[in-house]
């Protein structure tokens, strides 16, 4: 066996048994480093004769080639069976279900709110919002309640300035001004959002929800809004038949105005909505008065229309068989876990909203 022959063959076993890039490597200087196998052979080349050196040059060559491609072969083959490795150790089994972990819930009162965005989005509302710290001007005056009116008193506002210019909004209904100012007639919002007053008991809270329905078209009647807000009752109490009634009342920013009341009755200590000789009163509500319009730069001669108001967490309390108003705001985890809702579980009326 010629010399050539026998570094072939060591290279052969050697190759075959190599299995990381750091093998290939203490191959490669082994064979063709300054003192390798194959460099040796090229520096005996010059002590040759002419003739034989021809021919042992071009075999040397031609095996330098052959052991240069297994390396460059087997180094991707290599590569390739890192790079498997490596998808097969970080591989992700996505059919695993998930490590149990302590899940959050929706807020009963944020549940309510969609619920009742779904309810009127069903028949054309768009949801609006405003800030809750608001002018004295739009929170009152821009809703026909004038500096010396009794309203003012009932309210039991939390001013921010000295010169009671600023306040935490009493009410959503300085949105209703908002709304009509930013916009052109016809109006069709409802919007939810954090009220404030001076305030404080098991049913009585300083921050409170509310939401306000405002629509403003041609021909809008007192008819309209008591078909729209006995469509919503039905719907949110999820009852086929609820009794109702209107009462007369004053808002200043309405006229006329009145309170809805829903009959219930109370069985085995649970109230049961819609029907029973017992009244609840659940919103405010009226015709938008003719001076609101003004101050909103809408046109009363063209446009009139409705507006309500109600407590949003009153709703949460009454749907849900919650009776103290303070737990909602005491972020009680436990409490939570016992009145929240699924955070998948999103409130639409073809799908059913609390069911
Ligand atoms: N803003 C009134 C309140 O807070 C409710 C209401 C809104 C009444 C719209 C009539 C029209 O009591």
């Amino acid at each position: 066996m010629s010399e050539l022959d026998k570094i072939s063959s060591i290279f052969d076993a050697k190759i075959g048994s190599a299995k990381s890039k750091e093998d290939l490597q203490n191959l490669k200087t082994e064979f063709f480093g300054k003192n390798g196998k194959i460099t040796q052979q090229f520096k005996t080349l010059a002590s040759l004769d002419p003739q034989k050196r021809k021919e042992f040059a071009s075999n040397l060559n031609k095996i330098k080639d052959d052991l240069t491609n297994q390396l460059e072969e087997k180094s991707s083959e290599i590569e390739n069976i890192e790079i498997n490795q490596k998808l097969k150790n970080e591989k992700v089994d996505i059919t695993l279900p998930v490590r149990p972990y302590q899940q959050g819930k929706i807020h009963p009162v944020s549940q309510v709110i969609d619920e009742i965005s779904s309810i009127f989005s069903e028949i054309g509302f768009s949801v609006a919002e405003g800030p809750d710290v608001e002018t004295e001007y739009n929170n009152f005056t821009a809703l026909n309640t004038p500096e010396d009116h009794p309203a003012r008193d009932m309210h039991d506002t939390f001013y921010l300035d000295e010169n009671k210019k600023i306040l935490l909004r009493t009410h959503t209904s300085p949105v209703q001004i908002r709304a009509m100012l930013n916009g052109k007639p016809p109006f069709k919002i409802i919007v939810p959002g954090r009220t404030y007053r001076c305030d404080s008991d098991q049913t009585h809270a300083p921050m409170f929800h509310q939401l306000e329905g405002l629509h403003i078209d041609k021909n809008i009647t007192m008819g309209h809004l008591k078909g729209c807000l006995d469509y919503f009752v039905k719907e949110f109490f999820e009852v086929k038949k609820i009794k109702m009634r209107f009462r007369p009342s004053h808002f200043p920013f309405t006229e006329p105005s009145a309170e809805v009341d829903i009959g219930y009755r109370i069985e085995n200590d649970k109230i049961v909505i819609g029907e029973g000789d017992k009244w609840l009163e659940v919103l405010g509500c009226g015709m938008v008065h003719p001076n609101v319009l003004k101050n909103a730069k809408v046109d009363s001669k063209k446009y009139q229309g409705f507006a309500f108001g109600m407590g949003i967490d009153r709703l949460a309390m009454l749907k849900y068989g919650i009776n103290d108003l303070r737990a909602f705001f005491e972020t009680d985890y436990r409490w939570l876990s016992h009145f929240g809702f699924d955070p998948l579980d999103v409130p639409t009326n073809y799908r059913g909203l609390s069911k």
